[in-house]
């Protein structure tokens, strides 16, 4: 997994070291172990105590790290998460470890770090309590130092977690160690944890000044001399700028001040996510006792209320998407290749911003837009102290909020591609009198660790909607948080009828529109048995009181949620208008939960652009010809309708650097046409005969792209094809295969939904199986699923061994089909 991957790492010295004997090595001031192996894991009720380190959990199941139980479970509507939380099961987990340490590591500093745990989470080490952690997406550490054997002698970490009080989420959570652990033994002079604070103060292309705060951690017993450097090394490991400062470092916490100078610096942007790396060594007498290492990227911004969001002197649109956590089939269990393969999905519809909705993310996501170039809505809450599900982090805000926003503060602040903090979302003190306070609290406290980045809220419409379309007059005091001091940027959710007016509306703050449209599709389904509009979603309808022409399959991208919009109408809106900084879709990929407006039997959401099994749906191509510079040609839908049912069909077009596109079926034309004004598509009203279906792009004459859909014959065989078929033989990186029917030409059925099996052999495991239906109750995490229109994914994680992995994928009409994985 990711080739420039392994080189660069936020934070801290990685030292891939995989068993803790291998921290014999001396030399090392600073040991970061992966802490992810080798758990054993059990589900358990409230009533047992595995805290205790005698306690026998042999019987245990032993698994790895990042897991999630709860996609392990099976969908249904018993579960008290209900169909917006998943469907799936929450429950009580205890997960334990055995371990050693070297004995010659005896007087370092030992500390344990969790990523994230849902929820609930608390931790003993050798029996002794070390704390508890509500919120399940927080990273934290304890220091373990004062309770860990040295030597021989074993030490055991229980860590319990508690998701049994559900609804706990207005999405799902997944359950367990989700997220990355690691070990870190440092000595007692180190720098302390997210301990580099750089910001970038001067950027010109000329040059650049970065400031560096350090914090010092001297946990000895007298005060120290040190010496503390700060070395900037490029991309290339040159030294393009260092400081040293000698100091007397007090017991206890220092911070150590440091200005480099950098001549023609280059800028991080999202088209080239240029990433220097801050190396910091802690000398005394000599040696060195600890080196720290922290990415930066070095650029200018600004929210500017005539030009929107400017990126080192430039206006760049914000075309943005919203992003759950769960990684579709791998549940909430994080895994870097799953996320990256999302962010290149994204990359390739011309995605350029991710909103972490609604809670911190996983670093790793950070990590992988600082480094493929995604500006990021770092968020915080979706609910402060009024809660949305009966047991949500209301419960838990007067004790926590501040540790944790302060903690996701410093975890995140050295990321080139945050731009902007949110501090919550459509929190619902924001229709009372708590919310401008509450908002000023959050504001301060973020304000006091990091005021180089706006901040904002994503609300709902700050302004009454009543009069929208008919005036352009709106009350701007409806929402109590929008005229409060909590809020540098104006952010709301939907309202897009109100956007062009905002510079009336508030005419001293600018503007992001933090979420927007909430289309419902399901990939690949026209539902053309009916006369009413009802499409998209499988199988159940939405109310939708627009007529429909005859017996036509029609009018794509044309349902929402109420408070949305269909996807051209907010584009159109967000394209025109330079002082609107952009835009960020609810959402990129369909998630698991949330399957508003319905419920169960549905289980995840249809918002997404692109469907849970990261097979993009059709108006993934209408961002894809306005967002990106490569030529787009895409013809929908299917071409596989049964004629009797069917008076026509009408066949929508989106393309791009064309002026016109002709349509022809079976060789006939059936005309030439063009995008008119705003349009972002070219429709065509078809009689329906089956055949081919041809679409032709032209320029100034010049056939650009041509595309052809066809009605196929019926499935009678599968094709498999994988992302990367060589994948690292590390245990975690990740091969996705695309399943598809194809027929006997070789094209894929449009319209087959046969349930297909798969067998592994060799060095791998399937780890996930979908196909992006909403509807389907077929276990993620087992080893057969049905095509959705015509297509399904397998995802197989590679052993730790090198060599070959063979999936082989069965159907009962259908011919087998096998695929060739290398693990090296
Ligand atoms: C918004 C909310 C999102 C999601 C979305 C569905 O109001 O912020 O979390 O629920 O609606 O349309």
């Amino acid at each position: 997994m990711g080739r420039n991957i392994k080189f660069i790492k936020f934070h801290i010295i990685i030292v891939l070291v995989s068993l803790i004997a291998a921290c014999g090595q001396t030399s090392l001031p600073r040991t970061e172990i992966s802490f992810n192996e080798n758990w054993q894991f059990t589900l358990a009720d409230s009533t047992m105590d595995a805290s205790n380190s005698s306690y026998d959990d042999a019987s245990w199941r032993t698994l790895d790290v990042p897991h999630d139980w709860s996609i392990e479970g099976e969908f249904s509507e018993d579960h008290p998460a209900t169909a917006g939380g998943g469907a799936l099961p929450g429950g009580i987990g205890w997960y334990r470890k055995t371990f050693k340490l070297d004995q010659n590591k005896a007087g370092k500093r030992v500390f344990v770090q969790f990523d994230g745990v849902y929820m609930n989470s608390e931790v003993w080490i050798n029996g002794t309590y070390l704390g508890k952690r509500p919120n399940g997406y927080i990273s934290f550490e304890y220091d373990i130092t004062d309770f860990v054997n040295f030597g021989e002698k074993e030490n055991v970490i229980a860590v319990k977690v508690d998701n049994s009080k559900q609804p706990n989420s207005r999405w799902y959570s997944g359950s367990g160690i989700y997220r990355n652990t690691r070990l870190v033994l440092i000595e007692p002079i180190h720098v302390a944890q997210w301990g580099t604070y750089i910001t970038t103060p001067k950027v010109s292309e000329a040059s650049a000044t970065l400031a560096v705060n350090t914090t010092v951690i001297n946990d000895g017993d007298t005060p120290q001399s040190a010496e503390v450097y700060s070395i900037l090394k490029d991309a290339e490991n040159k030294v393009v700028a260092q400081k040293m400062s000698s100091i007397k470092l007090a017991k206890g916490s220092n911070t150590i001040d440091h200005e480099l100078e950098l001549k023609s610096p280059q800028l991080w942007s999202m088209d080239k996510p240029y990433l220097y790396t801050l190396f910091t060594e802690i000398k005394v007498n000599e040696s060195i006792v600890d080196q720290y290492q922290t990415t930066t990227g070095i650029r200018s911004f600004a929210f500017d209320l005539d030009k929107g969001f400017v990126l080192n002197g430039e206006q760049v649109k914000i075309k943005g998407v919203c992003m759950h956590h769960d990684l579709g089939c791998l549940g909430a269990a994080i895994n870097e290749r799953a996320i990256e393969r999302q962010l290149e999905i994204l990359k390739g519809m011309g995605v350029n911003g991710i909103r972490t909705a609604h809670n911190p993310p996983a670093p790793e996501l950070l990590e992988l837009c600082d480094r493929m170039g995604f500006v990021v809505m770092d968020e915080s809450f979706d609910i402060w102290s009024l809660n949305k599900s009966p047991y949500d982090y209301s419960l838990y805000w007067d004790e926590w909020h501040k540790k944790d926003l302060v903690e996701f503060i410093k975890r995140d602040r050295n990321h080139p591609s945050i731009i902007m903090w949110s501090t919550g979302n459509e929190v619902l003190e924001q229709w009372g009198d708590k919310g401008p306070a509450i908002a000023k609290e959050l504001y301060d406290i973020v304000k006091g660790l990091d005021d180089t980045r706006p901040i904002t809220i994503g609300m709902n419409p700050p302004v009454n909607m009543s009069n929208a379309g008919v005036t352009t007059q709106f009350e701007v005091s409806y929402n109590s948080i929008s005229k409060s001091e909590g809020i540098d940027v104006i952010g709301y959710n939907y309202a897009h009828q109100t956007y062009p007016h905002h510079k009336d509306n508030f005419p001293n703050k600018p503007f992001i529109a933090t979420e927007t449209t909430s289309g419902l599709m399901t990939r690949g389904y026209y539902d053309a048995e009916s006369d009413t509009l009802k499409r998209w979603p499988i199988r159940w309808d939405i109310p939708f009181d627009q007529g429909n022409p005859g017996n036509t399959v029609s009018a794509y991208d044309q349902v929402s949620a109420p408070w949305g919009s269909t996807h051209e109408e907010t584009w159109k809106i967000i394209k025109k208008h330079d002082e609107l900084s952009g835009m960020f879709i609810w959402t990129g990929f369909d998630y698991l939960g949330e399957p508003t407006p319905y419920t169960w039997p549905s289980r995840s959401s249809y918002f997404g652009v692109i469907d849970l099994a990261g097979f993009p749906k059709d108006v993934y191509y209408m961002y894809k010809s306005e967002w990106t510079d490569e030529d787009v040609l895409y013809v929908y839908p299917h071409w596989n309708w049964e004629e009797a049912n069917r008076d026509s069909v009408d066949v929508w077009v989106y393309y791009n650097h064309a002026d016109e596109v002709e349509l022809s079926l079976n060789g006939k034309s059936l005309g030439t046409k063009s995008k008119e004004g705003e349009e972002l598509h070219v429709m065509w009203r078809v009689a329906y005969e089956p055949g081919t279906l041809k679409a032709v792009s032209r320029k100034s004459g010049k056939a650009i792209l041509t595309e052809v859909v066809e009605t196929t014959n019926e499935g009678s065989q599968i094709a498999l094809s994988t992302d990367r078929s060589t994948i690292d033989a590390d245990g975690k990186d990740l091969s996705f295969i695309t399943v598809e029917v194809q027929d006997d030409l070789g094209r894929v059925v449009p319209v087959a939904t046969d349930l297909i099996e798969f067998e592994i052999k060799g060095n791998g495991r399937i780890v996930g199986v979908d196909n992006g239906d909403p509807t389907s109750h077929l276990s993620l995490k087992g080893t057969k699923m049905k095509a959705m229109a015509g297509k399904c994914l397998v995802v197989v994680q590679a052993g730790k061994e090198a060599g070959q992995i063979e999936l082989t994928a069965h159907s009962a009409h259908l011919t087998s089909a096998s695929v060739v994985i290398t693990t090296k």
